[in-house]
């Protein structure tokens, strides 16, 4: 079990919950009167916290009363399905390489309202797979059905898929660790957000 994942579960008046909680009111406000929101977890190095802070928002948005998909977007190296306990396939890169029915892919968690798609076979090409057609239709039939939309995804410095994925999402969610991140990889970071024309919806920071 990763550190810290479902503190907002177990321990729903901790600090933390309370910091998660903040957060996810911060990024309802930021998206303004939309009602659905899709948003990539990513942070300037590997590391620094994006799969915790990602389970933990999705809880907190599942509590508040949205319907929530958290979706396994690090496909090189996808660890949903084991914070979850359920098997890692199939999953994304199955339901995006294939015409199988992305039901699926979707598997029920113990937090109600919260839906998990673990990471999926590792396939060639799995991560060209996140900024494609067979994602636009996959984003589409999850809009349909899921108000909270919640990729976790790898790191900005560490591959081009955050900011290939966030083109097509309302933005992202920067989650920086304050002991593992140098400014001067926070600005780089910043600036390929910024050069992808992405918009930051909430930062984080992360102590770990
Ligand atoms: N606030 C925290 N306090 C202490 N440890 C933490 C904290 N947040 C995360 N960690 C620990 O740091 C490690 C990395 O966390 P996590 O897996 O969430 O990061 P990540 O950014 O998703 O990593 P990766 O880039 O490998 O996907 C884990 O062992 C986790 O338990
Ligand atoms: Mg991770």
């Amino acid at each position: 079990m990763i550190y810290g994942c479902f503190i907002v579960h177990n321990s729903p008046t901790a600090a933390a919950a309370e910091q998660y909680r903040r957060i996810r009111n911060n990024i309802r406000i930021a998206a303004g009167k939309k009602e659905q929101i899709s948003l990539v977890i990513t942070s300037p190095s590997p590391g620094e916290g994006k799969t915790t802070s990602a389970v933990n928002l999705a809880v907190s948005f599942a509590q508040r009363g949205d319907k929530v998909l958290l979706v396994d977007a690090n496909v090189r190296n996808p660890v949903l399905g084991q914070v979850f306990s359920i098997k890692q396939w199939p999953g994304l890169s199955d339901g995006l390489a294939s015409n199988m029915d992305f039901a699926e892919t979707v598997y029920p968690t113990d937090v109600e309202r919260l839906s998990i798609i673990p990471g999926g076979s590792h396939l060639p090409g799995a991560a060209d797979l996140l900024d494609s057609q067979a994602m636009s239709e996959f984003l589409d039939r999850a809009r349909n059905e899921y108000s909270v939309i919640l990729f976790d995804c790898s790191a900005v410095l560490e591959t081009p898929d955050a900011i290939a994925l966030a083109g097509r999402c309302d933005g992202v969610v920067l989650v920086v660790s304050s002991g593992k991140t140098q400014q001067k990889q926070a600005l780089k970071a910043k600036r390929l957000l910024d050069f992808g024309k992405v918009r930051i919806l909430g930062s984080l920071l992360n102590r770990g």
